[in-house]
């Protein structure tokens, strides 16, 4: 059983819809880096109804959970089996999240790098100083690799632009017609993505939601490998890397690797799937 519903591959990204629990250990595959913003509790502050948008009382029902939670503790040594042996890792937490983060992909043997700050621009509002920033997890599985550009920042500023909502089916009704509910900036990404890996490398995204890291990766001319269970945003990303797929083989001619047209194997990793 490889958990697999559907499948498609889009120039370098292999896209599945299917549970990471079960997808990933049957994949057997070796990635370059994992890029990923899991589905943990969220911990707004207390929610009296004063918010809207995804925490709208006709959308959230103040439980912490926007999706299905997967405990770190299980995530993290799927994901870490995923990797190569060398291999980055940046997963995104909120500040009350990270530690216990870090605490169960290090206990499995990934390092901490570094603490990295996105300042988002926008603040959610709380009563106990409103968050304007989330962060990035940057941990690295056996030999540490430099930067490309070790001038880069610690903390970086990206304003959000929610797209989205843009590839859901005309039909839906209105209330199912909002972005994803945690949709993250494909420049973040492709920044981070860009510094920590080479051209051709294989990026693994198993939850990507509506498939920003995808669309990064490709711009970055990377491969990915992208995971989401839940077919309306599996929908949305698969029209996401059509759209991004002259841009994604300008950007592997620019760095003189061989487009992979269906998502060939790379000598390097082994390839993007089993
Ligand atoms: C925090 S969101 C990621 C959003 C993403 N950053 C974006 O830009 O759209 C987490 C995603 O993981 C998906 N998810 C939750 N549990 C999953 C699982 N066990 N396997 C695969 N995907 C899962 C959810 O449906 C959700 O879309």
């Amino acid at each position: 059983m490889t958990g697999i519903v559907e499948e498609i591959t889009i120039g370098p990204a292999r896209l599945i819809l299917g549970d990471m629990r079960e997808v990933l250990p049957a994949l057997k595959m070796r990635a370059d880096m994992v890029m990923s913003d899991p589905p943990y509790m969220l911990s707004s502050g207390g929610n009296n109804g004063e918010l809207g948008g995804c925490f709208g009382r006709n959308r959230y029902d103040n439980g912490g959970a926007l999706f299905d939670v997967v405990p770190w503790h299980e995530m993290a040594p799927i994901m870490l089996a995923a990797c190569a042996d060398n291999a980055e890792l940046i997963i995104m937490a909120t500040d009350r999240e990270e530690a216990r983060a870090r605490a169960a992909f290090e206990v499995e043997g990934a390092r901490f790098h570094r603490l990295l700050v996105w300042g988002k621009g926008t603040a959610t509002p709380n009563r106990w100083f409103m968050p304007n920033c989330e962060f990035g997890l940057y941990l690295y599985k056996g030999k540490a690799r430099r930067l490309n550009d070790c001038g880069a920042r610690q903390m970086v500023q990206v304003r959000q632009m929610d797209v989205s909502h843009h590839y859901l089916p005309a039909d839906l009704p209105k209330l199912e017609r909002a972005p994803h509910p945690t949709e993250k900036p494909v420049k973040l990404r492709q920044d981070w993505i860009s510094n920590v890996t080479d051209p051709g490398a294989l990026v693994l995204d198993p939850f990507t939601g509506s498939g920003s890291t995808v669309v990064a990766a490709m711009r970055a001319g990377r491969r990915a490998l992208a995971i989401e269970k839940d077919p309306k945003w599996f929908g949305v990303m698969v029209g996401r890397a059509r759209d991004a797929l002259e841009v994604s083989r300008a950007a592997f001619r620019r760095a003189g690797v061989a487009f992979p047209e269906n998502g060939a194997v790379s000598a390097k990793t082994g390839g993007c799937g089993a």
